[in-house]
């Protein structure tokens, strides 16, 4: 399968190209009205929005999303990334170790301790090759990078959407139920812009997962990069905007009682705190950081993370919060689209 590296760096240009994103449907952050307040008593500099999590202190809850590794390019990529991450203390996550997994020849292009030795790491996996790999080997991929913990993505559509790909997602709950026993809280779950439902929550917290990134719609429709690709499978033409808003999904995870990053479409610190106020922990950002990295190497995603952060405070500021518990708390008005997704979705779905 030495048609992994390829596919990488097809699906790199592809999501770098800014062509990839969904183009009807939005993460429904922009639905998130928080409320002005005209008389915040607080300092900007007073404001607090450090996290700590397994062990690691962020400066913000910031996690730059798991993209890249397998490739020269990737390694480049990763290396950049990571710098900043470290430079602007915030997490950083490895696309998947797939390629890794089956040539350990590779494990150097996810290799980024050395520029990166405090971040908070996580590495990254399928579900469906984690399965096969086993709890023992996913935790030794795991281990192998120095990650504190490893993301396994769930992608039917994005794997239904390629000719070749997976066909059989079977089994999945009980891997994940062994994965579990297995990592702990290790064990982080994300899907890759179709987001979780409650229901798919639910499921995962009773396998025993805490912590997962919502991967929702609005941001990189990976249907899209797979149907640009030439051996899409054509019968995915119509799930091109397939999925559940990001701000959706963070509410059905975060009210299921994970430990939730909004991942999927995010464009800013102003999303991160609309994110946040409805119950996330924190927020990830892929295909923009990929870009910045593209455009200006380590200091252009520095530059982003930074105003990522920046614009997070200022949120907080004017809704008068003094920190990410207060922001949570904040009055809000949600728009019609997302009262009706929260309205319509069962209690069980
Ligand atoms: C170039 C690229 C490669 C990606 N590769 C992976 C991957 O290997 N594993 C994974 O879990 N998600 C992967 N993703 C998905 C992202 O982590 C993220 O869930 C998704 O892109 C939505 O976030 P965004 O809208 O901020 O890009 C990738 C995204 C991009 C842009």
């Amino acid at each position: 399968m030495d048609d992994i590296p390829r596919r990488k760096a097809q699906q790199i240009a592809l999501a770098a190209s800014g062509r990839m994103r969904f183009s009807r449907k939005t993460t429904l952050l922009d639905e998130v009205e928080l409320i002005h307040d005209a008389l915040p008593e607080l300092a900007l500099n007073e404001i607090d929005v450090s996290v700590e999590i397994l062990g690691r202190r962020l400066s913000a809850p910031i996690l730059v999303g798991a993209m890249t590794g397998g490739t020269p390019e990737a390694r480049r990529i990763n290396l950049d990334l990571a710098a900043a991450a470290q430079a602007e203390r915030v997490g950083f996550c490895l696309g998947s170790q797939r390629a890794m997994a089956r040539d350990p020849g590779l494990t150097e292009t996810y290799e980024v301790r050395e520029a990166a030795p405090d971040v908070l790491l996580a590495g990254n996996l399928g579900l469906v090759q984690a399965a096969r790999l086993g709890p023992e080997g996913v935790d030794r991929l795991r281990a192998a990078v120095g990650a504190d913990a490893i993301f396994l993505h769930l992608n039917p559509a994005m794997e239904l959407a390629q000719g070749d790909g997976d066909r059989d997602f079977r089994g999945g709950l009980d891997a994940l139920r062994a994965l579990a026993r297995r990592l702990g809280d290790r064990l982080w779950v994300k899907e890759t812009g179709c987001g979780l439902s409650r229901a798919a929550a639910r499921r995962l917290r009773g396998a025993g997962v805490r912590t997962v990134d919502t991967g929702g719609a609005g941001g990189t429709s990976w249907v899209a990069v797979e149907l640009a690709r030439p051996d899409a499978n054509g019968a995915a033409g119509p799930f091109r905007e397939w999925g559940i808003p990001t701000a959706v999904s963070v509410v059905c995870c975060a009210g299921e009682g994970l430990t939730t990053f909004a991942g999927g479409g995010l464009r800013d610190g102003l999303d991160l705190a609309r994110a946040i106020a409805l119950g996330a922990t924190g927020g990830s950002f892929a295909a923009q950081l990929l870009h910045a990295q593209r455009a200006a190497g380590s200091g252009g995603v520095r530059a982003v993370l930074r105003e990522i952060a920046d614009s997070l405070r200022m949120a907080l500021a004017l809704t008068g919060s003094h920190d990410l518990a207060g922001l949570r708390a904040a009055p809000r008005v949600l728009g019609p689209n997302l009262t009706r997704w929260l309205q319509s979705l069962p209690a069980g779905g």
